[in-house]
């Protein structure tokens, strides 16, 4: 419920268990008040009580970094980071805006191109706007929230719009800010690498800037969008956890600043470096949007709260409810080096082993033998695939397989076809060299005549083999990012027009092809983000399959993603990335805890593992609704424990299923600690490995499976279904 209280001039924003609060100052400044668990009646009269006291008059005296502010400009005496920052014509930077109005509307407006999660009216949805003006400018500021009640989720962006005579230049937007109290605060990060993306790392904040950012132009291996502010303790079931992740693929930003009184001020939105927006007048400019969840009760109430948003509102189209067909890609089975006969023989195993759609992954068109040519030259190789897409496609669709096809559109090999009759599409800079990575270059997607040409070839591959799926990869960062077309006052706005551009040649294809299901992909997952989700309902989590590894990012990637987006799949051993080997059952249970799916070629396996694997293929059909549609929760962290395990629940409580992973033995000496399962009806009781026991004694004193009872193998595992008697 979103309210107005025009005596106190504040707003409300009241979520069941949360509160978000702000009010207007005499001064027409927004004054930040609360963003926590939900106030009482009392607990109201006193924040409004303090916030009276704090001295708003506009003379020499006030300070406003003795404020918690809204939306902090720049440029007056509140010397934090600002929430945004604008150059106007005649070189001042200082802006000066005040409140005007308010509007309160059922739903969400909608919001125009780019990513924006759905918001129905019919579920509460409600969207207040706040409108602030810099009269000496004619700038107009608005502020969007929208409070999604059956989800717990506070959604924020900013917009700004010209209404004044000159031009002038947006050089910094978030689509939130905070000033969150003296406290105990601390973050959690989601950092990584190549093969090795969001791995949980928590510190402190104190006095002192974190920028999380990507200069990138996608949202990168290197940090993940998605944040934790955390207020004192903070475990699964316990303790104050603020949740921001940016619906955003870019170039993004959260810094997080201590100040010298122990409070804290967060931006998220666009990132501010190598950036800047020429307004003219007349026209609007959004952040992107800022997906916020509080919780009172720890990471997994506010983990469980972003997952069904994400399913529910984040997720579009034909796929968002589907289940996910169980895939088999050929990558690490073939690489580059395959023909038409392969793909047809490791189909047919799969077919036999119960897959239903068969990915050609990378290699498919021009001269593609390896990385260093033809992306760009999206036709087939006929040299590897004689009867053409169509052919193969066709056979393996004769094995009751659906057929998906790898594409990277947004590249072009300086070997191809593409880059020979237009050297200019690629990002460059005239006279500079054009750097390489993985011997490609970057299309510059912000130009409608490179959207349009791949729009037309993309879409005469996809028909060609009436795909069914269609797996969007992304293999390197911008560089040289320049555009002759554009003024020199507008070469900063490059990384956001080639992320826009993206985005519309998404929704392109997706408006054309509206039964292909998307995965989106990036070196693995160097975009996997609230952005790409709104067009592509899954994504690509990592390029490393190992199942040790994989139990950290996964379960790190959980905090804010389900496990319905998470691309996950069983590879060969020893394992291409890390070497290792890991029993089957291990990697399966891993692969299953996500969007299931192979990445081998079972045509060489042994007879006996072949088997085994039709087993877990067979068990993945019957677990997919509650794996891809349940709830999720984290029981013990492989980054804390020896031992790693979660559940999934379904929605009535009646079934639930727990994977256990030890990882290292326990200290010699250490009883074994019971698991203390999670999300079960307390007042029913389940079957699980043939007992029947309570699901309040199951939470409360927990629960041992018998293998784990004395753990005598390495990489002992395994999954426990329970049911309500
Ligand atoms: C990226 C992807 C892989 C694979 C290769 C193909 O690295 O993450 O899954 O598709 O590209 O070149």
């Amino acid at each position: 419920m979103i309210t107005f209280d025009h005596g106190k001039k504040t707003f409300h924003l009241q979520c069941g268990d949360f509160s978000y609060l702000f009010g207007v100052a005499a001064t027409g400044d927004l004054q930040q008040l609360h963003w926590g668990a939900a106030l009482s009646d009392k607990d109201l009269q006193k924040v409004l009580a303090a916030w009276e006291k704090v001295p708003v008059e506009d003379d020499h005296h006030i300070s406003l970094e003795k404020h918690r502010r809204e939306y902090p400009d720049f440029g007056h005496n509140d010397l934090r980071a600002p929430a945004f920052h604008l150059q106007h014509a005649d070189g001042s930077r200082v802006s000066e805006f005040k409140f005007i109005s308010h509007e309160i509307v059922p739903g969400k407006p909608a919001f125009g191109p780019g990513p924006s999660a759905e918001g129905r009216k019919e579920e509460d949805v409600e969207t207040l706007k706040v409108t602030l003006r810099d009269a000496l400018k004619g700038l107009v500021l608005e502020l969007y929230y929208t409070l999604h009640p059956k989800e717990g989720v506070l959604v924020r962006r900013a917009g700004l719009r010209n209404e004044g005579k000159d031009p002038m230049d947006i050089l910094k937007l978030s689509s939130a800010s905070l000033d969150l109290p003296t406290g105990e605060h601390g973050l959690v990060s989601f950092t990584g690498r190549w093969a090795m993306e969001r791995q949980m790392r928590t510190r402190p904040l104190y006095q002192g800037t974190v920028r999380l950012e990507s200069r990138r132009g996608i949202s990168s291996h290197e940090t993940n969008p998605f944040a934790v502010v955390t207020l004192g303790s903070v475990t699964e079931e316990k303790g104050e956890a603020f949740g921001l992740a940016l619906a955003t693929s870019g170039n993004w930003l959260m810094e997080f600043q201590g100040h010298s009184d122990g409070s804290v001020r967060v931006n998220a939105g666009l990132n501010d470096f190598d950036f800047q927006w020429c307004l003219a007048p007349g026209e609007t400019f959004l952040s992107p949007e800022c997906v916020m969840v509080h919780s009172s009760s720890g990471f997994s109430d506010m983990s469980l709260r972003y997952h069904r948003f994400i399913r529910s509102n984040v997720l579009k189209g034909a796929w968002k409810t589907k289940e996910r067909p169980i895939l088999i890609n050929n990558w690490e089975a073939t690489y580059f080096k395959f023909k038409h006969e392969d793909i047809l023989r490791i189909a047919k195993t799969a077919a036999s082993l119960g897959v239903e759609l068969m990915v050609l992954d990378d290699g498919w068109f021009g001269k593609r033998d390896d990385d260093t040519t033809s992306l760009g030259d999206w036709t087939v190789d006929s040299a590897k695939l004689p009867k053409g897409l169509g052919g193969l496609a066709d056979e393996v669709r004769a094995l009751r397989l659906k057929f998906g096809l790898w594409i990277e559109p947004e590249m072009v090999s300086p070997k191809s076809q593409l880059y020979e009759r237009h050297p200019d599409w690629c990002l460059h800079v005239p006279g500079r060299t054009r750097k390489g990575a993985r011997s490609q270059l970057v299309l510059d997607m912000g130009r409608p005549e490179v959207r349009d040409h791949l729009f037309e070839v993309l879409s005469a591959a996809l028909e060609e083999a009436m795909v069914d799926y269609v797996k969007w990869d992304m293999n390197r960062s911008l560089s040289e990012v320049g555009n002759e077309a554009l003024p020199p006052g507008q070469q900063r706005e490059i990384y956001h027009r080639y992320l826009m551009g993206v985005y519309e040649l998404m929704d392109r294809l997706n408006k054309r092809f509206p039964e292909v299901l998307f995965e989106g992909c990036s070196g693995g997952g160097a975009r996997f983000d609230l952005g790409v989700l709104n067009y592509h309902p899954q994504i690509w989590t990592s390029d490393n399959t190992d199942g040790l590894d994989r139990l950290f990012i996964q379960y790190a990637t959980s905090f804010c993603y389900p496990p319905l987006v998470m691309g996950a799949h069983i590879s060969t051993v020893p394992n291409h990335q890390t070497k290792r080997v890991i029993p089957l059952k291990w990697r399966a249970l891993v692969a299953m805890s996500g969007n299931f799916g192979l990445e081998l070629d079972v045509s060489k396996m042994p007879e006996k593992e072949l088997k085994e694997l039709a087993g877990h293929i067979a068990l993945y059909k019957d677990i997919r609704p509650l794996v891809q549609f349940g709830d999720f929760y984290r029981l013990e962290s492989p980054y804390a424990s020896e031992r790693t395990s979660w559940m999934f629940v379904n929605e009535k409580r009646t079934e639930a299923l727990l994977f256990v992973f030890q990882v290292k033995p326990f200290k010699k000496g250490t009883k074994v600690p019971t698991i203390h399962l999670r999300g079960l009806d307390p007042s029913k009781k389940y079957r699980i490995e043939g007992a029947e026991l309570a699901g309040k004694k199951l939470m409360k004193e927990g629960w041992l499976p018998k293998d784990f009872k004395t753990v005598k193998k390495p990489y002992t595992c395994g999954l426990y279904r329970l049911r309500t008697l």
